[in-house]
């Protein structure tokens, strides 16, 4: 009976789910959890060593799965849109699931930051977001279950030292998903956030690589420790799901208890 339960709620067999970032990270982790139903999935990322070694981690949970990888480095409205019109070669018309896990961080003090680095930030984690929202609206439409989630970040309600451009970046993305939520709840449409804490992930190799560091981001951490990229799954599943249909413009904090202090 419990299993029947959580089948009805959490099945994402014939969705089209498309995961930007999907190569590496939380990305990954999100396409290993839903490559276990029968579903199209596309991911985007740019390095495409990684891609072939995340199609290589998904073969390992499903032996006959097959993933759409699109090598994409989007940095403008051009790539986006060139993107966004490879779907339709690939025969992808409509998308359920949107999951928006790109991002990029540049840590330092403002007086050791350049201008370029400040807008680097804001254009990949900000400017690309609200392009690939733009972009994707009319594929997202087509569906009567239709989800998008973006990836803050503890960083879009809190801040700390040397994060300028990325707590920006964040605080921005939180509010243009908490607007999508309103300009898209006529359409059925959910728009939600998760802002994870530290993550055992590629983004924190400059904290992870640094023991002072690490230690100094530990102690914020009530639970004492940095989270597993697997650790987020339950959250991605829950705002994925069909039967989500009233939650939207919500950000879940992942975080240890980090933002709880
Ligand atoms: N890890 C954490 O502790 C943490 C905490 C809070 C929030 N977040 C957020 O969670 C999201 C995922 O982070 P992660 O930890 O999984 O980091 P990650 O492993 O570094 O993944 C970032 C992804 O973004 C892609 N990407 C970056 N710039 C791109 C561009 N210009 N065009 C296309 N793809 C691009 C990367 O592709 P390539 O690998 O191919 O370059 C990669 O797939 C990010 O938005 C991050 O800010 C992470």
């Amino acid at each position: 009976m419990g299993f029947q339960l959580e089948d009805k709620y959490f099945n994402f067999d014939n969705y089209n789910i498309v995961i930007f970032g999907g190569n590496s990270g939380f990305g990954l982790e999100i396409l290993k959890a839903f490559s276990r139903y029968n579903n199209k999935i596309i991911i985007v990322g740019r390095d495409q060593k990684k891609i072939n070694k995340a199609l290589k981690e998904v073969k390992k949970i499903n032996k006959n799965k097959k993933i759409i990888s699109l090598k994409a480095n989007l940095t403008n409205e051009k790539t986006v849109k060139t993107l966004f019109n490879k779907f339709k070669t690939k025969k992808i018309n409509k998308i359920d699931i949107l999951i928006n896990c790109i991002g990029i961080n540049k840590r330092n003090n403002i007086e050791n930051l350049s201008f370029q680095d400040w807008q680097e930030v804001i254009n990949i984690n900000l400017n690309i977001s609200f392009l690939i929202s733009k972009y994707s609206l009319n594929f997202l439409k087509k569906s009567n279950k239709a989800r998008m989630i973006n990836f803050t970040s503890i960083f879009s309600t809190v801040s700390f030292e040397g994060r300028t451009p990325y707590a920006s970046s964040k605080g921005g993305l939180l509010l243009l998903t908490k607007t999508l939520a309103l300009e898209w709840a006529k359409y059925n449409i959910t728009v939600n956030s998760i802002s994870p804490g530290p993550f055992l992930t590629e983004l924190n190799l400059p904290v992870l690589n640094n023991k002072k560091n690490y230690r100094e981001f530990c102690k914020n951490i009530p639970m004492g420790r940095f989270g597993n990229p697997e650790e987020i799954i339950t959250s991605v599943m829950f705002l994925s799901s069909a039967r989500s249909t009233y939650v939207t413009g919500s950000n879940i904090m992942v975080d240890g208890g980090w933002t709880s202090k």
